[in-house]
């Protein structure tokens, strides 16, 4: 129980990315989007902006948070030393008198994934999963390169700290509330959030959480996440193997009836957990590598009964050099092959195990949170809300499928403090447009030509991934994998039936 819990809470919750001490890397300077790239494209944008006649008047931002602590270690490796006194400093320039708000209630509840870190104190006296100096440093300069273009340039925003402009949202994590805190920081300076003494952070009870792919409220979601975490081996074949199908199925609801006291949710997970196990041949090559990453570690899985996933290792591996520490040379080796397969199976977790599948994940892991973010642009366009700017600060478990919904996924891990932004513009005709952008860089959002997206056509390129909260709770606890599943093995017999006729000419 407990490794798998653990395991849980930091599938949801994410490991790291390339990211140097504070030399760290974050997007903003790394391959995603070159800094000379990014500035030719700013410039040219702002002509196109004029030229177009457009002003913008919205800008909702999600970013994940900074540089953190692990969650994970690497068996039969020594642990790296996080010491408290320099990686746990509260960094000056980044503290100011915060307020947090609960969007329910009147207590924000303890947060579940906090319980979970204190567990583990780490080497040197940090916990895991926290926010560390060189993070808060990385979320105080996303927060000057937002000030420079929507408070200095664009004028969107009053250069004092104004709470109607304004709303910030962190999921209730240390990491990101704190890292919510860095960014208005960067974009307001400590002082004059000081002196307005307004600055709150909102925040949501775990049951009504829409800044992260939830697992508490849905069930498909959870086990969309669980089939990729706990089965990620490739099966060569499954779908042709009927026997060993009927095998492999079996362990696999055993399993689940240690996990899940309902025996309601229980049915349906086992349903899901069969739509997982047919599409399993979808991720080639992971078993081949992972038994290689347990040769370099000297680990043997079949004995010890514990497979090494991809993604613990690269936490800890990422957390290392993002904080300048020393990385074992066995894993330097095969730190490519660490990055992809487990970029691989970060994926299928919030993106579902098969393509048939993937538009359903998607909308249940980040559609949430993408259909809030459209709902206050409606807001504003009609009227009923002045908010400016809205800040969501996230996880890269969310920030992944939303570069999914927008068509800009590059089939890369998302960075420390990456963001996407949704840019709300008016033209001289009072018409709407969109633009979207991903570590800065200017992204063609699914469906649209063009750097600019009407709004209406926006919408209607992403309406497939939004959905409100009644739908949402309705497919959460729906058959709907199943589905998915037996249409699938029809398919695929159909399929056969149709190699054997591949003589029969067409259109009879
Ligand atoms: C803001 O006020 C707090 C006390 O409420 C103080 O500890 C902090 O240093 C102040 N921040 C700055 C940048 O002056
Ligand atoms: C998270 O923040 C709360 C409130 O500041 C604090 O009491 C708690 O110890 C922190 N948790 C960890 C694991 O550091
Ligand atoms: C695992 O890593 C290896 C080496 O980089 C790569 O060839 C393979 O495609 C990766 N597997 C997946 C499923 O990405």
């Amino acid at each position: 129980m407990g490794w798998w819990r653990l395991r849980r809470v930091s599938g949801y919750l994410g490991a790291v990315v390339v990211c140097g001490g504070c030399v760290a890397r974050t997007c903003l300077t790394s391959g995603v989007s070159g800094e000379t790239e990014r500035s030719t494209q700013e410039s040219g944008d702002s002509d196109e902006i004029s030229s177009r006649g457009l002003t913008l008047r919205q800008v909702q931002v999600f970013f994940r948070h900074g540089a953190r602590t692990p969650i994970h270690l690497t068996p039969n490796v020594e642990q790296a030393t996080y010491r408290a006194d320099i990686h746990n400093r509260v960094l000056p320039h980044t503290h100011f008198k915060l307020q947090l708000k609960s969007l329910q209630g009147d207590t924000i509840e303890k947060s579940v994934y906090e319980r979970q870190y204190s567990k583990t104190v780490l080497r040197g006296g940090c916990v895991s999963g926290s926010l560390t100096t060189c993070g808060q440093q990385q979320m105080f300069e996303l927060g000057q390169k937002l000030r420079a273009e929507y408070v200095s340039q664009g004028a969107l925003l009053d250069t004092s700290f104004n709470q109607d402009q304004v709303y910030a949202r962190s999921t209730n994590i240390n990491r990101t509330i704190a890292s919510a805190r860095c960014v208005l920081a960067g974009i307001f300076g400590a002082d004059e959030l000081n002196k307005s003494g307004t600055a709150s952070i909102s925040i949501s009870p775990l049951d009504n959480e829409v800044l992260l792919p939830n697992p508490h409220i849905c069930a498909v979601v959870r086990d969309i996440n669980r089939a990729a975490m706990l089965h990620f081996d490739n099966i060569p074949g499954i779908l042709h193997d009927r026997l060993r199908l009927e095998k492999v199925l079996v362990r696999v609801d055993l399993d689940n009836e240690v996990l899940l006291p309902n025996p309601h949710i229980c049915a349906v997970v086992r349903d899901i957990n069969r739509a997982a196990m047919l599409h399993f041949d979808n991720i080639p090559g992971i078993l081949h590598d992972r038994l290689r990453l347990e040769k370099v570690l000297g680990v043997d899985s079949s004995t010890s009964g514990h497979k090494v996933n991809f993604i613990d290792v690269r936490d800890d591996l990422i957390a290392r050099q993002a904080h300048g520490l020393h990385v074992p040379e066995k894993l330097l080796s095969v730190q490519d092959m660490i990055e992809s397969n487990a970029t691989k199976i970060m994926y299928h977790a919030f993106c579902g195990q098969h393509e048939a599948e993937g538009e359903l994940a998607v909308r249940l892991t980040a559609g949430p949170a993408m259909t809030m973010a459209i709902n206050e642009m409606k807001a504003f366009i009609q009227g009923t809300s002045q908010r400016r700017a809205c800040l969501y600060s996230v996880h890269d478990s969310l920030i992944l499928p939303l570069t999914v919904i927008l068509g800009a996924y590059e089939g890369r891990w998302p960075p420390f403090a990456a963001d996407i932004r949704l840019e709300l513009y008016v033209d001289l005709k009072g018409h709407h447009w969109v633009r979207a952008r991903y570590c800065g860089k200017v992204v063609n959002i699914r469906g649209c030509d063009g750097p600019f997206c009407k709004y209406s056509d926006f919408m209607k390129s992403i309406s497939q991934y939004l959905v409100e909260k009644d739908d949402y709770k309705r497919i959460c606890s729906s058959n709907i994998l199943k589905k998915i599943a037996k249409d699938l093995v029809m398919q695929n017999n159909k399929d056969e039936d149709d190699e054997g006729r591949s003589d029969t000419p067409a259109g009879l």
